[in-house]
C-alpha cells in the first residue's frame, strides 16, 4: 500500500521552509530529492569504507569493490539486465554521448539516416546532429502534433504543411515529418527516442514504433532516452526492444554524478571504448593496449563510488515502493492536476500543454500563465515556497514549436500530494493579480 505521508517522512529536505512557506518541490524532472537511506548509504561509505575499487588487495578496497558490484547488480535487476550490460556514467547525457562516439562513429555512414523525435531533450538531439554533420547522414525528426504527441503521418499535421519539411544548414540535412514516411525507405540505421518527454510528459508508443521500424529497417539500432521513464515506471530491457537505454541516477532518488548506459551485450562487446585510461584496459605495453571486458571497458578512471552506492540505495528504495505503485501515484496526481489546470484554462488564466490522456503522459505538466513571462511566474511561485522550472527545459525546438519562448513546468514524483497541487493552483490564480 502506497502511503505518501510515510514516503514524505523519508525525505529530510521536505521539512525545509522556503521564504517562510513549506517547501513544495515540483521539479523532480530536473532532479529528484533524496531519501534518508540514500544519504546514509553515502555517508556510511565515506565514514567507514572509503577506498578505491579494483586496485587494492586490502580490506577497505575489497569492500568498496563489493559495494559497487552490489549496486551494479541492483541496477541490473531493476531494469531486467545482465550486470555486465550496465555501464556507470556521470549522467544520461554522457551515456548518450558514449553511444554516439563509440557506436555512432563506427556504424553510421553517409547513406544512412538517424531518426529522432521533436520531443527530445538536447541530450538526445545535439549528439545526433553532430554525428550526422560529421558523417553526412540525414537527420530525420518525427514531428509533434498540437497535443505534443508524435505524428505518425505527415498528412495528419494540422498546419499548412502536408509534406516533410527539409532543412539544410552547415552540411546537416534535416527532414521533419511523420514517423511512417520517415522510415519508409528503410534507410534508418539508428532510432533514438525518448521514453517520456521531460517537458510535456508525452509517452510515445514505443512498442508500436519499434515493431514498425524493425519491419522496415531490420538492422536499425534503437536507443531509448529513459531519463524520465526508469524513475517513474517499470522498465524491462528484455521486452522493451531497445539496444541501448540511457538514464540518470539523480532523477530516481539517487545522487548527482551518476548515470547509466544499458546496452545489449552483443552490441557493447563490438564497440570501441569511449574514454581511455585507468581500469578500462586489458594489457598495456609501451606501444599500445588492449581493452578490458564489459563493463570496465567503458568505465575509465575512478568512478563516483559513493554515488554508485547511493544509486544502489535509491533502487532499493524504489523497489520497496514498487514501480507499479509509483506509476499509479503519479497518474493519480496527474489526473487531479490536469482537471484543475483545465479549469484554470477555461477561466483563460493559463495555457496547458501536452497530451490530455494520462495514459499517454508521465508526471510532467507544462503550462504558461497567460500574459506573464514564465520566469516571472516561476519567481512568484517560489515566493510561496513552490519550486517549478521555467525556460526551455533543454528542449528548445519542442518548446518554441508551440509558439512560445518558454514554459513553466511542474514535475511530480513519489513525495508529491494533491494538497500540494491545490496549493499550486491557488497560487497560480494569484499571479495575474500581482500584475494588475
Ligand atoms: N533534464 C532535466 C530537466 O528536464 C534537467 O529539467
Amino acid at each position: 500500500m502506497f502511503d505518501v505521508d510515510k514516503v514524505r517522512a523519508d525525505f529530510p529536505i521536505l521539512k525545509r521552509k522556503i521564504h517562510g512557506h513549506d517547501l513544495v518541490y515540483l521539479d523532480s524532472g530536473a532532479t529528484s530529492q533524496k531519501p534518508e537511506s540514500v544519504i546514509k548509504a553515502m555517508d556510511d561509505y565515506y565514514r567507514n569504507t572509503n577506498a578505491n575499487i579494483h586496485r587494492g588487495v586490502y580490506e577497505l578496497s575489497v569492500e568498496s569493490t563489493r559495494l559497487v558490484d552490489e549496486a551494479r547488480k541492483k541496477v541490473a535487476d531493476f531494469i531486467g539486465a545482465r550486470t555486465e550490460e550496465v555501464i556507470f556514467t556521470r549522467n544520461a547525457s554522457e551515456s548518450l554521448n558514449l553511444v554516439m562516439y563509440s557506436w555512432g562513429r563506427d556504424n553510421i555512414k553517409k547513406e544512412d539516416a538517424v531518426l529522432i523525435s521533436k520531443l527530445e531533450h538536447h541530450s538526445n538531439l545535439v549528439p545526433w546532429q553532430e554525428l550526422c554533420r560529421e558523417t553526412g547522414a540525414e537527420l530525420r525528426i518525427i514531428d509533434v502534433d498540437g497535443e505534443g504527441k508524435l505524428v505518425m503521418r505527415t498528412q495528419e499535421l494540422k498546419n499548412s504543411r502536408t509534406q516533410d519539411e527539409v532543412l539544410t544548414e552547415n552540411g546537416l540535412k534535416v527532414r521533419l515529418g511523420g514517423f511512417e514516411g520517415l522510415i519508409a525507405d528503410g534507410k534508418v540505421k539508428l532510432f533514438a527516442v525518448t521514453g517520456a518527454s521531460n517537458v510535456l510528459g508525452t509517452i510515445p508508443d514505443l512498442a508500436g514504433m519499434l515493431t514498425a521500424i524493425k519491419r522496415k529497417a531490420q538492422n536499425a539500432t534503437v536507443v531509448v532516452d529513459a531519463s524520465q521513464m526508469v524513475p517513474h515506471m517499470k522498465v524491462d530491457v528484455k521486452t522493451l526492444g531497445a539496444d541501448f537505454i540511457a538514464f540518470s541516477g539523480h532523477k530516481m532518488l539517487g545522487p548527482t554524478g551518476t548515470g547509466v548506459l544499458w546496452g545489449k551485450k552483443e552490441v557493447l562487446s563490438k564497440m570501441r571504448p569511449f574514454l581511455f585510461g585507468g581500469d578500462m584496459i586489458g594489457e598495456v605495453i609501451i606501444t599500445g593496449a588492449t581493452w578490458a571486458d564489459l563493463p570496465s571497458r567503458f568505465e575509465a578512471g575512478t568512478p563516483d563510488i559513493a554515488g554508485i552506492i547511493g544509486l544502489g540505495a535509491a533502487v532499493d528504495y524504489l523497489e520497496g515502493l514498487g514501480m507499479d505503485n509509483v506509476r499509479h501515484h503519479e497518474k493519480d496526481l496527474m489526473v487531479y492536476a490536469l482537471k484543475k489546470m483545465v479549469e484554470l484554462q477555461d477561466e483563460e488564466l493559463v495555457t496547458v500543454y501536452g497530451p490530455k490522456d494520462v495514459e499517454e503522459r508521465g508526471g510532467a505538466l507544462a503550462f504558461n500563465v497567460i500574459g506573464v513571462h514564465p520566469h516571472d511566474a516561476a519567481q512568484i511561485l517560489d515566493n510561496f515556497g513552490i519550486a517549478v522550472r521555467s525556460g526551455q527545459h533543454c528542449a528548445a525546438p519542442l518548446v518554441t514549436g508551440f509558439g512560445v519562448p518558454a514554459m513553466v513546468r511542474a514535475t511530480f514524483y513519489v513525495y508529491n500530494t494533491k494538497k500540494e497541487i491545490d496549493y499550486l493552483v491557488d497560487k497560480i490564480r494569484e499571479i495575474p493579480k500581482i500584475f494588475t
